[in-house]
């Protein structure tokens, strides 16, 4: 042992393959998973997957790509060959599906395999044959065009692998799981699926000319229904280099599981840590804390701002900038959301009868132009003042230079002020003229004030007040933060909380911006800070709860190297979770003065979460609705 142990000695290639098998190869999804890619990479319009026992006994996936000549097929299936990049500089811009040249040699390592191609250039067909590794029979062969690959007995020779294998039905739903995610990233494909001969999926191909959203379209009504693909609000949004496009389900079809989420980097499947909880977030409180949207979001962006070679099944990529897709998302969802809010406003009267849920709406044609400012989508300069960075934030976004504030100038509460709630902002001439039309009438429901806009947009206007008062307290937060003392409240005696130092790392992270804040906290030992003041406008409460809850936020959201970003989550948390002082009931003056607050902020018609903080019901409407008007 001794004197062996310390014999360095290259590893033979069958050993090699068999320990890169080991990454690649998990299970049969991963088989199937490759050698569809594989497919897609040779330009295949139509890919059959068959399968037999789970993937154990048969996996065979044919193509009508380009196939391969003799002396490439022969290459392809050693270890580090591949077709697809050629130089280390390549790898900073993956435009296909496999780049390593592992995958072939890895499944043959480990299974009964055999390629057959045709080149479509020479019409010569090949056979390429290995057992588990040992070297390969190559021989002439007839096929049309394209490629078939076949992997029988997957693991026979790794025993140890073939143990870990869960039971057939638990494969099978990993296996119908990507050939239907696969097939909605590639629409203009026509997938077949079948297993032990059945056909269970036989999706034609969408006409190579049809828009990448309508292909979609089309194949979520093929792959999951007609009834879904009813409730679908479809994503359209550019940020710079960033494109989002895809569908989510309307609020109504939430789900208790995150199944249903699916998220494309370049139409490449891709998990990630921070979607569920930005999409969620999207949503905001129109799904309940446990349910989960629908979600089909595809991401397009240069291959430089991604890097797609950090897993060993190609399932997790790393972005240049996670903030800028991030928001990208976040606005795509809200926006879409907006735009299917429309549907309330022309949902009031009887007419809302019509139908079921939000499909009642959908059918209704809004009466708001729909492009009004309660809306519209975001501009760029808006999407700038929210974010604190430019759409094309992966290109690091302006930072506004320290003590050079550009906004907002915090001003002290004006007479009619929510009291206890942060400093507002100081309104512009145009926004203070356009906060005097708006009057309000009367609060109903304890939840949303009445009011009458005059002007423009003659009409009846719903604030939701809570929404108006996360908003305005969510920029008077950031305010707070950017002004060189932020208010405070001193504790009459210094409390320490200890964390769990999984959450202690995140606050230690932020300390500054927490000081920022207005919080007066510092480190007091291992995983323990002392605390002796926070922030004028929060309610004085347990802070072991708040600092957990920022620590939380800050782990599902990936945590942030920005102190912008910080700021800008530090915010959502301590309005969102409450912390922030709410006026629950108001009397006339305060809800004008609420109203006047709103209309001070940046963005006045959306909540920080992009729900709708007012919805206008013009006069027009309302005669036509009482038949003064056709
Ligand atoms: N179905 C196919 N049609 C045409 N060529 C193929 C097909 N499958 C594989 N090839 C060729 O064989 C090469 C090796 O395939 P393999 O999957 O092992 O590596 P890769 O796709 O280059 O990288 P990765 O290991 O990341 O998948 C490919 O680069 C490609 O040139
Ligand atoms: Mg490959």
């Amino acid at each position: 042992m001794a004197s062996n142990a310390t014999t360095v000695a290259v590893l033979p290639p069958d050993v090699a393959n068999k320990i890169a098998a080991g990454e690649v190869v998990e299970r049969p999804v991963s088989v199937i998973k490759e050698l569809v890619e594989n497919a897609l990479d040779a330009g295949a319009g139509r890919i059959g997957i068959e399968i037999e026992g789970g993937g154990r006994k048969l996996i065979r996936i044919s193509d009508d790509g380009c196939g391969m000549s003799r002396s490439d097929a022969v290459l392809a299936v050693q270890r580090h060959a591949t077709s697809k990049i050629r130089t280390a500089q390549d790898i900073d811009a993956i435009t296909t599906m496999g780049f390593r040249g592992e995958a072939l040699p890895s499944i043959a390592s480990v299974s009964q395999f055999e390629l057959l191609t045709c080149d479509r250039a020479s019409g010569a067909a090949t056979s390429v044959k290995i057992d588990g590794g040992a070297p390969a029979k190559v021989a002439s062969a007839a096929r049309a065009p394209g490629t078939t690959v076949s992997a029988r007995n997957l693991f026979y020779c790794v025993p140890a692998r073939a143990k870990f294998l869960k039971t057939t039905a638990t494969e099978l739903s990993h296996v119908g799981r990507f050939v239907h995610s696969v097939s909605l990233a590639f629409p203009h494909v026509a997938f077949k699926y079948s297993i032990d001969g059945a056909v269970h999926v036989d999706v034609p191909p969408q006409p190579a000319d049809t828009p990448f959203a309508d292909a979609l379209r089309t194949r979520l009504v093929q792959v999951r229904g007609q009834d879904l693909a009813d409730s679908l609000i479809p994503l359209e949004h550019a940020a710079g280099d960033y494109t989002v496009s895809g569908f989510v389900a309307s609020a109504s079809r939430a789900v208790l599981t995150r199944q249903e989420l699916y998220f494309y980097v370049n139409r490449r499947l891709v998990r990630c840590s921070w979607f569920a909880t930005v999409v969620k977030r999207a949503f905001g409180t129109l799904l309940g804390s446990d349910k989960y949207p629908y979600a089909f979001v595809f991401v397009s962006m240069p291959p430089q701002a991604v890097d797609v070679n950090i897993h060993p099944a190609k399932l997790e990529v790393r972005f240049g900038s996670e903030f800028a897709v991030q928001s990208a998302v976040s606005v795509a969802v809200m926006n879409a959301l907006r735009a299917g809010e429309r549907a309330p406003v022309a949902g009031i009267g009887p007419a809302a009868d019509a139908g079921p849920g939000d499909r009642a709406g959908a059918r209704m044609k809004p009466p708001v132009p729909s492009r009004t400012p309660w809306t519209r989508k975001l501009t760029v300069d808006e999407w700038k003042r929210l974010y604190g960075v430019a759409p094309d934030a992966g290109s690091a976004g302006p930072q506004p230079a320290p003590g050079a504030a550009p906004s907002p100038q915090p001003a002290p509460p004006g007479p009619g002020a929510v009291p206890g709630s942060a400093p507002a902002v100081q309104p512009s001439p145009q926004q203070r003229d356009e906060a005097d039309r708006i009057r309000a009438v009367g609060q109903v429901g304890g939840k949303y004030i009445v009011a009458e806009i005059s002007g423009a947009r003659n009409g009846i206007v719903l604030i939701d007040q809570h929404a108006a008062h996360e908003r305005v307290n969510y920029d008077a937060v950031i305010a707070a933060m950017t002004m060189s003392s932020a208010p405070q409240q001193v504790l009459l005696m210094p409390e320490t909380v200890h964390l769990p130092n999984e959450q202690a790392v995140m606050i230690r992270a932020c300390l500054d911006e927490l000081r920022a804040a207005g919080f007066g906290i510092e480190e007091f030992g291992a995983d323990t800070f002392k605390i002796d003041a926070v922030p004028g406008y929060i309610e004085l409460g347990a802070l072991e709860p708040m600092l957990a809850a920022i620590a939380a936020d800050l782990r599902e959201t990936g945590g942030s190297r920005r102190a912008d970003e910080l700021r800008q989550r530090l915010a959502l948390v301590l309005v969102c979770r409450g912390s922030v002082k709410f006026n629950q009931s108001l009397s006339l003056p305060e809800m004008q003065a609420l109203i006047g607050q709103l209309q001070a902020t940046r963005t006045p018609w959306t909540c920080p979460h992009g729900r709708p903080t007012m919805i206008v019901v013009p006069f027009d409407e309302l005669e036509k609705r009482f038949g003064r008007r056709g």
